[in-house]
């Protein structure tokens, strides 16, 4: 039996010792974001935010995760984080497939540092993979999203 909380809820969850973070999560709970693209560490669809930080959901063992804090796109929708808008705004998605695993690393890169640059959020995204190649666009989303963050702060909200 391992805990964890996801998207400020908690779970106990009893857990076979190969089942990945990726099934336990979105086959087991139902949390369809965080999506199996490669399988192997490759593309950063099934990233989620794992104690503050981006990880591969399809890497990473259930039980390794017992007692974290995981946040997926839901979590993120939920709480009507300003990436989820700038997204819609400047079209980042056309089959959507690879747009959770980005906004997961974007949300985790803006946590850390609320004022990126262009480079520091394309180092950041730079292992997650889009077929549909939309990758300017998420620069463009990720700056307008830490602006109204700030904003926000500033507004003292
Ligand atoms: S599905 Fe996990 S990195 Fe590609
Ligand atoms: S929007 Fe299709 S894979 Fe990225």
């Amino acid at each position: 039996m391992i805990g964890m909380t996801i998207n400020g809820q908690k779970y106990q969850f009893q857990v076979e010792p190969e089942w990945t973070l990726n099934y336990l999560i979105h086959d087991k709970l139902g949390l369809t974001s965080p999506k199996m693209f490669c399988d192997r560490g490759a593309c950063g669809s099934c990233t989620v935010i794992m104690d503050g930080r981006p990880i591969l959901s399809c890497m990473s063992l259930a039980i390794e995760c017992d007692g974290a804090n995981i946040e997926t796109a839901e979590g993120i929708a939920d709480a009507q984080h300003p990436l989820i808008d700038a997204y819609v705004t400047h079209h980042c998605m056309q089959c959507g497939y690879c747009t959770p695993g980005f906004v997961t690393t974007s949300k985790a890169l803006l946590d850390r540092n609320p004022h990126p640059t262009e480079e520091e959020i394309m180092d950041a995204l730079a292992g997650n993979l889009c077929r549909c190649g939309t990758y300017p666009q998420h620069v463009k989303a990720v700056l307008e999203a830490a602006g109204q963050l700030e904003e926000g702060t500033e507004k003292g909200e």
